[in-house]
This record gives structure tokens, sequence and C-alpha cells, in this order.
């Protein structure tokens, strides 16, 4: 199973300061070298977080895997197929939302997508769709052509203990079975973190999920002792000189 680190909210915390740290491309080689597949950055239209010169630096870095998440738009369309990403993931995107809620309606847009799918095919990128774990979407999804569905799995992940809980894993585990019985490749995501993955990641027929704001939220407690150590040294090896 694959791990795409989506490093979206390490643009977030650049963005809050206009500083240009900290930077997406060296978080980006560190996921790579800590065992991430490929990096995913969210191209948004309002550009809060991912800019382009982002996927443009991460683009040039050679055999770094990048799914450029964005909204099937006429201009995201030429902005993927300049930068020409390996994987790119059509989500569906509101401006107000604080993240990407709930899956694309691909059954309410078949014959659109099937024209966006088949224009980055034509420049070789691999095509997923962002849906809910729903076989009516994934039926939708199989009409486009696109080769890989990427299950949502927000109402999994905020779904309280017990019987919810249960039947929206179940949701995500009917729809990868159903997904590979005629032929899509399933990805997975959203809302994933350190309490829940084991049970997504336990799915047979999925083969990679992408998850980025547990990762980046679990970096600060991971290297904060280190970072408070180093800016105190710094501090008292000035004053020695
Ligand atoms: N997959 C898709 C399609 C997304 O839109 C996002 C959020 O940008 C993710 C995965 C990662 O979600 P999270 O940041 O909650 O791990």
């Amino acid at each position: 199973m694959l791990l795409g680190v989506n490093i979206d909210h390490i643009a977030t915390l650049r963005q809050a300061r206009g500083t240009y740290y900290p930077d997406p491309l060296e978080a980006a080689l560190i996921a790579r070298q800590s065992g991430a597949d490929s990096i995913t950055v969210h191209l948004r239209e309002d550009r809060r977080h991912i800019q382009d010169v982002d996927v443009v630096r991460l683009s040039e870095v050679p055999d770094l895997r990048i799914n450029l998440e964005m909204a099937a738009t006429g201009d995201m369309l030429s902005k993927a197929i300049e930068y020409l990403p390996a994987d790119c993931c059509l989500v569906p995107e509101k401006r107000e939302e604080l993240t990407t809620e709930g899956g694309l309606n691909v059954a309410a847009q078949v014959d659109e997508l099937t024209r966006v799918c088949a224009e980055l095919q034509s420049a070789g990128i691999r095509v997923a769709l962002f849906i809910d774990p729903d076989q009516l979407q994934l039926d939708a999804a199989k009409q486009t052509g696109a080769e890989v569905v990427e299950l949502h799995t927000g109402c999994f992940a905020e779904a309280g203990p017990g019987d919810a809980r249960e039947q929206e894993l179940q949701r995500v585990v009917n729809a990868a079975e159903y997904a590979a019985a005629i032929g899509l490749r399933g990805h997975a995501g959203h809302g994933l973190n350190y309490t829940n993955v084991s049970d997504i990641a336990a799915i047979p027929e999925l083969f990679e999920l992408n998850i980025g704001h547990s990762v980046v939220a679990q970096s600060v407690f991971s290297g904060f002792a280190e970072a408070v150590r180093e800016m105190k040294r710094l501090m008292m090896e000035a004053r020695r000189e």
C-alpha cells in the first residue's frame, strides 16, 4: 500500500505569515526520504496555501511523484497540462469551505468529466476522481474513463464511536470492493489520522492513502522539543561571544 503525503498545510503555515518558510519543497523531500510514495498538493482556486510556484518547483524534482488535486475547471486543466504531474485528482471545490467537503457528484456531470479525463490522459496524466463511497458515483466514475477513484473517508473519520463508525467503515469497504470489481483502482483519503488509519489501511482493495493534516499536525510535536532547544542554543551562543 502506498502513502501520498499531502503537504498543503506546510504552505498554510508559510502563508499565515507571508514568509518563505516552511518550504513545501523541503517538506516533500523529507516526506520522500521518510517513506512517502508520492506528494499531494491541492492548488486551490483561491491559492490559500499551495501556490503555482510550489507546483513548478515540485515538478522539477527528478522522480518525485506528484499528485495534483484540483477542481475540474478550464483554468486548472491548463495548469495541469503545463505542470504535467503523474496524477491528477479531481475534487469539488467551494471557496468558503475549510477543506474539501464531500466527493464529486460525478453522476451529475459524466459528460463534462469524461472530457476532462480524456484531456488529462492524453497529456499522460493518470486521473482520479474523489468521490463518496457510493455505488452510484462509482458507476458514473467508471463511465468517465478515469483509472482511479479516491474514496472520501471524511464521514468515517468524523463518525462517533460505535455503530455509526462501523457503518461508515463498511461503506468504504463495500465501495473499495465494488471499485475493484468494476476495474477501478481504489485510493482513499481525508481525515485519516494516527488513530483511525489502521482500519482503512487494512482494506485489501485499496492501493493508496492520501494523508495530510494529521501528519503535519503530528510533526509539530515530533519536532517541537528540538526546535525550542535549537533556538535557545543560538541565543546562549550569541551571549558567549
Ligand atoms: N484527499 C483529498 C482528495 C483531499 O482533498 C484531501 C484534503 O486536501 C486529502 C486527501 C487529505 O486530507 P487530510 O488533510 O484530512 O489528511
